[in-house]
């Protein structure tokens, strides 16, 4: 489904939108250096991102005019070292706003992917610029297929119709920005509610295994191994340990 960018105007905000771009991430980053934080929820969004980036250095790609790829900029009223709930409000924004009420049942990989049946449907890369945070958002939206190898699956494959990418694009953006004014105990509740692996054996980057307990004081993730409780921060990761026989 093309964007239709006649609903931009009805979604209201400053909305910036590009047929083809480097990374929307990188174009908003510049933003915030022109106008600091007038910028707060302004967006950049494209059809197609050339040098689309991921998180730890990887590389997004998405098919051009079905994606949905975006960078939204914020100047949370939080002190800095509050930031780290960004990135489950970030995710759960995707979830309240887009996913849920589409009928799928998605759930949050922490510190912020997003999951439809155990496939990535969304990622997130949150950076720095000035005293804003920018929030990079690539959604799968319409894509029939990927390359094999890739765990991930888009809307369009879960849903069996197409979805208008302008109206993802609102509700996540109105969800964050609404976000920012709650307490960090009601986040962390509505996170830990969709977080996925809540009863299972993870295994951390630096190879401990354990359960998830909860999250820290700023959204680190409290993983209980035997004798004691280990707190992961963005950018450790973890990975489900597979059931045994
Ligand atoms: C990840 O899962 O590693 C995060 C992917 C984030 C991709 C989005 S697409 C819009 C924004 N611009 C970028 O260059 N990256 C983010």
């Amino acid at each position: 489904m093309a964007t239709n960018r006649k609903n931009f105007e009805l979604m209201g905000g400053h909305i910036e939108w590009h047929d083809s771009i480097g990374s929307t991430n990188d174009r908003a980053c510049e933003i915030v250096r022109e106008e600091g934080s007038r910028a707060h929820g302004w967006i950049v969004g494209t059809e197609e991102q050339t040098e689309g980036r991921g998180r730890k250095g990887a590389h997004w790609i998405s098919e051009p005019g079905k994606g949905l790829t975006f960078s939204l900029v914020l100047s949370p009223p939080w002190g800095r070292e509050h930031w780290g709930w960004l990135s489950l409000a970030a995710a759960l924004a995707v979830c309240e706003g887009g996913l849920l009420p589409c009928g799928l049942a998605p759930l949050i990989k922490w510190p912020n992917d997003v999951l439809v049946e155990g496939r990535k449907i969304c990622g997130i890369l949150i950076e720095t610029s000035g005293d804003c945070a920018v929030i990079g958002i690539g959604l799968n939206v319409n894509e029939r297929g990927f390359p094999p190898g890739l765990e991930a699956v888009s809307m369009f494959q879960l849903l069996g119709v197409e979805t208008g990418r302008e109206y993802l694009m609102g509700a996540i953006r109105d969800k964050l920005m609404d976000f920012l004014h709650l307490e960090e105990p009601l986040i962390a509740e509505r996170a830990w509610d969709l977080l996925a692996w809540k009863d299972k054996e993870v295994e951390t980057a630096s190879g401990e295994r354990g359960r998830i307990r909860g999250f820290g004081e700023n959204a680190e993730l409290k993983v209980e191994s035997p004798g004691r409780l280990i707190t992961l921060s963005d950018p450790e990761g973890i990975r489900l340990v597979p059931p045994v026989g």
